[in-house]
């Protein structure tokens, strides 16, 4: 027998009992005529007492036992007289009075500890020692337990989960596909889904009325923190549905995994906020509504004063810190840089310091009175001892660069507490936008979603003006899900592929078999699909969503422990058809 009990669960109740635990060795300490082990499973640490007094042969034995062996003891659990109040077993120790090493350990690259002293790169490349950590293991526990709750929570609504296939053709969600060569037809490819979108539309179209599928998905295109090329989505579809259906039926979700995996419990509705208020008043449309501080639209005030840059400017706006007035010369050079940064792109940043003695301070003065400042402050609804941002430019990229200076200085002023969770359905999406680069369409959320009915006759006088049928779900800041109630008209389907530039030609070779489907009666349908790994790190409380997958990529895609992407041999190549330029 290699165990009676678990490294976490002995405490005062059973002292005096002989136990049997297995585990690793985590830290050794051989003081004089003592040796002390603590031994770790996944359930937690046990410290185990060597006396050589009474035992000096296993003593011998315990002092040639190294970090990440694997030992099996036996013995009394007593009372310990120094006591670790900050974990379960900290009242007792194990005298041990049998001991086998079951199998020796190299030392390991890094202290498998709490504490660790590896960097993230070590880390990768021995993640199965980086998982031994308790706290990491804690993530994927976490992942298991939310993953059972929405399985038990779907299934009560009357969802089954359905798998569909990996090896498919190119699903239209605006990444690049991975791609599979086939051995057998040479010069064709698989591709693996971005989402089971087209599949799980057809399971509409064959009236199974309600799925779902915790699933991978794949997508070819940069990575960051909140991005990995394999992900996991809670992707799901409803038969007979309008947004609200959609949005209550996954509001439920939501609320019943705040209630069963942290113990909070959500207001009955979950806020609404249409695009274009997420938009204006918090510069992006997955706004962190944990802090206030809104985005002001300044433009017509601050316009007309002879300052040329806001004069010359489409745009001006500006957002108001709490208390910082008092900001140095130092910190603003900071938000100064900051702002400059190339991926946030703004120009300059203006300041205006609300004193506490009722008087403005700012680096405008040249252009604005106390008066033009006040009037200013009373826009934000200022006090004394506020501080005012101000950036200028084209609308869109001032708003972005208002997004990043809110967040930034939301984190500043320790307002994005991970504890603290602000959730909020987004309404009301376009259903276009604007390619900057060609000019053309491009469907904002993906060319099945349908357009709002009262705005359908605009499709072909004003498309950009046309707002979806679609929803994301966002909590702190993050896009956690998103969907929309699908097209389920072929006549439709078919304008919309004219209208992101699909010829008939390639509209009927890339979605033919969908197209068609919708000829035998397709049920009006719509659904949802949220980001497992994002939903899972942010109940972890983790920047990263590597930190709740198993075996995550790193940024740049690679898999350092099994060393992928790798390099295959001519043979297979050949195998395959396929020749290396
Ligand atoms: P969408 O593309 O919005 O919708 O994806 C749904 C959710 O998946 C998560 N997500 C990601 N998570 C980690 N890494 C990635 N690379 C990644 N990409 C997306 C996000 C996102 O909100 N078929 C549609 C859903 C539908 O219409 O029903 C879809 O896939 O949290």
């Amino acid at each position: 027998m290699y165990r009676t009990h678990k490294c976490g669960e002995l405490c005062k109740q059973h002292i005096g009992q002989t136990v049997t635990l297995s585990g690793w060795a985590q830290k050794i300490r051989n003081l004089g005529g003592m040796t002390f082990i603590d031994i770790r499973d996944r359930f937690g640490i046990t410290q185990l007492v060597f006396n050589a007094e009474t035992n000096a042969e296993l003593c011998n034995t315990a002092q040639k036992i190294g970090r990440e062996f694997v030992i099996r003891v036996s013995g009394k659990v007593a009372e310990r007289s120094s006591k670790n109040h900050n974990i379960f077993t900290g009242e007792i120790e194990i005298i041990v009075e049998t001991l086998d090493i079951l199998n020796k350990s190299e030392l390991p690259p890094f202290t498998i500890e709490e504490e660790t002293d590896g960097g993230e790169e070590i880390r990768m490349k021995y993640r199965y020692l980086d998982l031994r950590r308790n706290s990491v293991q804690k993530g994927l526990l976490l992942r298991h337990r939310m993953a059972k709750e929405v399985r038990n929570y779907l299934d009560l609504q009357g969802f089954t989960e359905i798998e569909t296939p990996y090896l498919i053709k190119s699903t239209p969600e605006g990444a690049r596909d991975f791609v599979v060569p086939s051995r057998m037809h040479h010069g064709a490819f698989y591709a693996l889904p971005q989402s089971p979108q087209t599949f799980k539309q057809l399971l509409m179209i064959a009236g199974l009325d309600r799925y779902y599928q915790i699933v991978k998905c794949f997508r070819d295109e940069d990575l960051r923190a909140d991005r990995q090329p394999e992900f996991t989505q809670i992707d799901c579809e409803m038969s007979f549905v309008e947004p609200d259906d959609v949005m209550n039926t996954f509001g439920g979700l939501v609320k019943h995994l705040f209630r069963t995996i942290l113990n909070i419990e959500l207001p009955e509705n979950i806020q609404k906020m249409p695009f274009s208020e997420a938009m204006d008043s918090y510069g992006n449309d997955k706004p962190d509504l944990r802090f206030d501080m809104k985005i002001q639209n300044l433009t017509a005030q601050v316009q007309g004063k002879e300052f040329k840059v806001f004069d010359e400017a489409e745009y001006i706006g500006g957002i108001c810190a709490s208390g910082c007035s008092e900001y140095t010369r130092k910190q603003l050079d900071e938000l100064t840089d900051f702002v400059k940064r190339p991926q946030i792109g703004a120009k300059g940043l203006f300041y205006i310091k609300c004193n506490n003695d009722g008087t403005f301070r700012s680096s405008v003065d040249k252009f604005y009175s106390q008066d033009d400042l006040s009037k200013i402050a009373t826009e934000f609804t200022a006090k004394p001892g506020d501080l005012i941002l101000l950036l200028s430019g084209t609308k869109s990229q001032t708003l972005k660069a208002l997004s990043e200076l809110r967040l930034e200085m939301g984190s500043r002023l320790g307002l994005r507490d991970s504890t603290k969770f602000a959730v909020l359905w987004i309404v009301d999406f376009p259903l276009y936008e604007n390619d900057e680069e060609t000019g053309k369409l491009n469907a904002m959320h993906h060319p099945f979603t349908s357009a709002k009915k009262e705005d359908i006759p605009l499709l072909d006088t004003a498309p950009e003006k046309v707002r979806a049928n679609a929803y994301d779900l966002v909590i702190n800041g993050t896009e956690i899900g998103g969907g929309s109630i699908r097209i389920h008209d072929t006549e439709i389907q078919r304008k919309m592929f004219k209208l992101l530039g699909f010829t008939d030609e390639q509209a009927e070779s890339q979605f033919g078999f969908l197209i068609n489907a919708f000829k035998y009666g397709a049920p009006p349908h719509g659904g949802i699909a949220f980001g497992f790994d994002r939903w899972t790190a942010l109940f972890n409380g983790s920047d990263s969503i590597r930190d709740v997958i198993a075996f995550p990529k790193n940024n740049a895609g690679r898999d350092i422990m099994i060393d992928s992407p790798a390099f295959i041999d001519s043979a297979q190549l050949n195998e395959l058809g396929l020749k290396l330029k």
